[in-house]
């Protein structure tokens, strides 16, 4: 399963867009869980590592995808030195050391296992462990946050109201143009100029989402983007190679997503 836990001294750079850093505090000291939505490249990740590393907290991440079970984030029975020896999963671990714990993609993971995250989203704050009989009770350090992308392909997928009247929500967005200039230039070290076309390109392209494209760039390719600019790579390629390829399969997209970017990225 893919989880990690970091424990970052310094919290990263992030750019805020809204209030959302308070809104976080706040949420963390009343104990609630939060919930997170939007799309994909958009900052959640980073915002959440920022949030841990403010409040000085761990923080344990867990990619959910479509066979993830209960077992996975709570723990398990293993076979070692001929006895059972019983592992704790990555929400367990995060509960016991009063962790933040991340569940990214929620909507990905099956029914039965957003149902071990009720008792531990409510004011009962709880996580009973079935197979050894233990019930966990978190202290005020462990917090819940979940994220998923709202796109169309999760219409169908969403989360039960019983799940996500637990949470307290925000909605994420791409930054708008000056933010997102400035998450370019203290990401990559670009000129200003340069992050300034790259936002110009997103905002060109991202006004042909629903048309021609499932989705919006990224602010994580527009990155990528000045990343390669930045250590040599020629505008076009590197608009080709981290935007355009990545956002379409197909051959007439990509020649006019191109036209796009040379009209964007002309000096
Ligand atoms: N507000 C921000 N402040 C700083 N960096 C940002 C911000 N938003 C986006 N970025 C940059 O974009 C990259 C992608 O962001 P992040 O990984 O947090 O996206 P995400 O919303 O978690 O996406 P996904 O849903 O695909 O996991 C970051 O690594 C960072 O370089
Ligand atoms: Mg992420």
């Amino acid at each position: 399963m893919l989880s990690d836990v970091i424990n970052l001294e310094q919290p990263p750079f992030y750019q805020p867009q809204n209030n959302e850093v308070v809104i976080f505090e706040h949420a963390y000291k009343n104990q609630l869980p939060l919930l997170i939505k939007g799309p994909t490249g958009c900052g959640k990740t980073r915002f959440i590592e920022h949030m841990a590393a403010k409040l000085n907290r761990p923080l344990y991440t867990v990619a959910c995808h479509d066979d993830l079970t209960a077992a996975d984030l709570v723990g398990r029975h293993l076979i070692g030195d001929g006895e059972m020896i019983w592992q704790d999963g990555p929400l367990t671990r995060a509960v016991r050391e009063g962790a933040i714990c991340y569940l990214d993609e929620i909507v990905e993971a099956r029914k039965d296992t957003t149902v071990v995250l009720h008792p531990l989203s409510d004011d009962r704050r709880m996580l009973p462990i079935e197979r050894t009989g233990e019930t966990l009770r978190a202290p005020p350090g462990f917090m819940l946050v979940i994220s998923y992308n709202p796109g169309y392909q999760n219409l169908l997928k969403g989360l039960k109201p019983s799940t996500r009247q637990r949470f307290v929500a925000m909605s994420f967005d791409y930054p708008d143009a000056a933010l997102e200039r400035t998450i370019i230039e203290n990401e990559s070290g670009v000129s200003r100029a340069t992050a300034q076309q790259l936002v110009e390109l997103a905002q060109a392209l991202r006004s042909l989402q629903g048309v021609d494209l499932e989705e919006g760039v990224s602010t994580r390719l527009l990155v990528y983007c000045a990343g390669l600019i930045a250590s040599g790579l020629d505008t076009l390629s590197a608009a080709r190679a981290a935007i355009i390829e990545p956002l379409s399969d197909d051959a007439e997209t990509i020649a006019a997503l191109y036209q796009v970017a040379e009209a964007c990225l002309a000096d």
